[in-house]
């Protein structure tokens, strides 16, 4: 019977007649016997296999080299040598790929860097073979935990008229040809194009969530986003995944307890049900990552308001390559600053002043902060950013206007807060960013398959 790797070693007990296929990690071989270390991906540490010198072809098997694709027939036989309690007898090994020296991943450590240049073979080490296996345990985790809310899972288009969040880094979609579009006063007419407007890649699903959210109360959606910002970071990729919660009936506190309730699951998933995994990192990647992790998922998060984080940092003495003033953003230097030395764990800061925020959040009564929400984290800094939405049309009218955002195209927008409108709260998680801060790993081109950013699409 095939089985992976994993499900042989659970099920815990002496197996006869089994079968595992996987990819040679080392091979040492003396006069007797060869010892093989299989690996199929479904766990870290891969099956030892022995194979012993009655087998036919065991000078062969001797010369199998590292990559090699096979498949084993044998018994599981609880293991005599230390570091494994299970091993399998091999009746059987059966080269089924063949793999030369050329192979790149032999047996010495390579650095992050390197094995970004190799993305399409990385997944088959120790590390990458973790952070995906995370990654996936995780997304199939943030299912569930909506699932059990009774959220409605709703899929949101890629391709999209409207810049959510304004910022105007949206990858356009066109048919257009490019050496020689048609023209309208100087300008490519994109009345001719595809969709008979501009479109673009979606930024965020946010806004058409928002008009699921008024019909089914709570709902949410996992996708991926894709910006065109030039940023050259280890925590932004051009495109990446975002889950995007939305809440009728909801304010801004409503909407952080949900994050904090969120992350709080998240990181009792990753230390339950990716164990193997988590003390790996723990080893390998970050020094304290599972006391760091289960600190979180114990204690409550800070809430703090941008203008008392705005004094914290002025107040600390603390030197900043960016200046700190009421009312400019927060830079990454500022946000793990307030995370990692002021509250020395995950906070909240609420009510950003309005014109660092996009035109959908909703205004405060001091007519200068709008009711946002950051959270900020140790190492990554902002993780999750959300607000209560501007449900008030006059308001929402007004405030469009005066950032100069078209309201043509948003008519469907503000349709909502004509009919039934209400006031409703979100936020968007950052996928590959809860990725590095649950798994330690430093560059968010570490946690994405296969990472878009800056001049970099080659796999
Ligand atoms: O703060 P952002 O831009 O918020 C929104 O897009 C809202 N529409 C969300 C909402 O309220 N529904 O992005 C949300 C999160 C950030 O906190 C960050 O974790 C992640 O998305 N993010 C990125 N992750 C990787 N690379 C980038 N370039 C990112 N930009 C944002
Ligand atoms: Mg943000």
């Amino acid at each position: 019977m095939k089985m992976r790797i994993r499900e042989l070693l659970e099920a815990g007990e002496a197996e006869h007649n089994c079968t595992v296929s996987g990819w040679v990690r080392s091979l040492r071989a003396s006069k007797e016997v060869a010892f093989i270390v299989l690996n199929d991906g479904s766990n870290l540490s891969g099956i030892q296999v022995v194979a012993g010198r009655e087998l036919d072809d065991f000078q062969a098997i001797c010369r199998i080299s590292t990559g090699t694709a096979v498949r084993v027939e044998g018994q599981l036989h609880r293991s005599p040598g230390t570091g494994q309690q299970w091993e399998l007898m091999a009746d059987a090994v059966r080269v089924i790929g063949s793999a030369d020296d050329s192979y790149p991943l032999q047996k010495k450590r390579h650095s992050f860097e390197y094995l970004r240049s190799i993305a399409h073979l990385r997944p088959r080490t120790n590390t990458f073979g973790a952070v995906f296996r995370l990654r996936s345990k995780l997304a199939l985790a943030i299912h569930r935990f909506f699932g059990e809310r009774n959220f409605l899972y709703v899929h949101t288009p890629i391709i999209t008229a409207s810049d959510c969040e304004g910022a105007g880094e949206l990858f356009r979609v066109t048919t257009l040809d490019a050496a020689a579009p048609p023209l309208m006063n100087g300008q490519p007419d994109f009345r001719q194009d595809f969709f008979g407007q501009r479109t673009g890649l979606t930024v965020s699903g946010q806004l058409e969530g928002e008009m699921f959210a008024l019909a089914f109360s709570d709902i949410y959606t996992f996708g991926p986003t894709f910006r065109a910002e030039n940023s050259n970071t280890a925590r932004h990729a051009s495109e990446f995944w975002m889950i995007e919660p939305e809440m009728a009936f909801a304010d801004l506190a409503d909407d952080a307890d949900l994050a904090e309730e969120f992350i709080r699951y998240l990181c009792r998933v990753a230390l339950e049900e990716c164990t193997e995994e988590m003390v790996f990192f723990d080893k390998h990647v970050e020094q304290g990552l599972q006391e760091r992790i289960r600190s979180v998922a114990e204690a409550g998060f800070a809430r703090i308001d941008y203008t008392e984080a705005i004094d914290l940092l002025r107040r600390s003495n603390a030197q900043f390559s960016y200046p700190v003033e009421w009312g400019l953003d927060l830079q990454t230097e500022h946000e793990r600053y307030l995370s990692e030395q002021i509250v020395g764990g995950p906070v909240f800061i609420l009510n950003y002043p309005r014109d660092i925020k996009a035109f959908y959040m909703r205004q405060n009564e001091d007519g200068r902060t709008v009711a946002a929400m950051d959270l900020l984290v140790p190492k990554v800094g902002e993780i999750i950013g959300g607000s209560q939405r501007e449900d008030r049309l006059d308001l929402l009218e007004r405030r469009m206007a005066e950032m100069g955002i078209a309201r043509e195209p948003l008519e469907w927008y503000l349709d909502s807060r004509r009919w039934g409108s209400c006031p409703h709260a979100g936020f968007g998680l950052g996928f590959e960013r809860l990725v590095m801060y649950l798994s330690g790993m430093d560059n968010i081109r570490d946690v994405i398959p296969f990472p878009r950013t800056p001049r970099h699409a080659e796999f």
